[in-house]
């Protein structure tokens, strides 16, 4: 079983999993500024969904409605979107696990917010710890630096998702700290570069994390693609 991860730019990632296509926080070309992939050419059985800020659900329906796929998402998000026209949700929970088709997926404790773009109220932010065969990705979500990232990750983790470009998340700093406390095999930064106010030398912070920790830094271009 091979797992390919493709960076689409901000946040936006879809996993290819032996030929099962989850998108994480769909934000595509006209929406997101970095983006080249439109949502039309974007295929999906399965999307996750970390919170409701518009640049990681901007697309979330035009994508789930068009390819019908299954969006997991909080409890709030998930009757939000049944308001607005996506049937096919299946709602979790902070710290609540749930065997889906492709795997096993953990809502995760993320610090942040999650109002909705239309100022509905969008629960909790979180992010995901995913157990795909022997593999387990974190995708850390839109968040700041915590402690319990050890805890949630304990055990390990093949990849870890994290966000790098400050004002809104962690910044470099604190998501090289989340680096040492996580310890994953190989981190792929995102939410960086997308505007002015997350501007970050990434090739910088690449080479701090190769210089302070074991982790491995894998800085992907948009559309560019690791496979694990
Ligand atoms: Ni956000
Ligand atoms: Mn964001």
């Amino acid at each position: 079983m091979t797992i390919k991860v493709t960076w689409h730019g901000h946040a936006t990632f879809s996993l290819d999993i032996d030929g099962t296509n989850v998108v994480v926080d769909p934000f595509f070309a006209g929406n997101n500024p970095v983006a080249t992939r439109s949502v039309d050419d974007v295929a999906a059985d399965y999307i996750l969904q970390t919170h409701g800020h518009g640049d990681h659900i901007a697309d979330t329906i035009p994508l789930a409605q068009r390819t019908g796929a299954k969006v997991i998402a909080n409890f709030e998000i998930s009757n939000w979107l049944n308001s607005n026209g996506v049937d096919n949700t299946h709602a979790q929970h902070l710290g609540g696990g749930y065997n889906h088709p492709f795997g096993h997926v953990k809502m995760t404790t993320a610090f942040h917010g999650s109002g909705l773009p239309d100022g509905s109220y969008g629960g909790m932010p979180a992010g995901f710890l995913l157990t795909i065969g022997e593999k387990r990705i974190y995708i850390a979500g839109d968040t700041a630096l915590f402690s319990d990232m050890a805890l949630i990750t304990r055990g390990g983790v093949d990849l870890a998702i994290l966000p790098v470009g400050d004002n809104f998340t962690m910044g470099p700093d604190d998501a090289l700290y989340a680096v040492k406390l996580i310890k994953p095999k190989v981190v792929i930064p995102c939410h960086y570069n997308t505007w002015p106010p997350i501007e970050v030398d990434i090739d910088r912070w690449a080479q701090a994390v190769a210089a302070e920790s074991d982790t491995k830094p894998m800085v992907l271009e948009v559309e560019g693609s690791y496979e694990l």
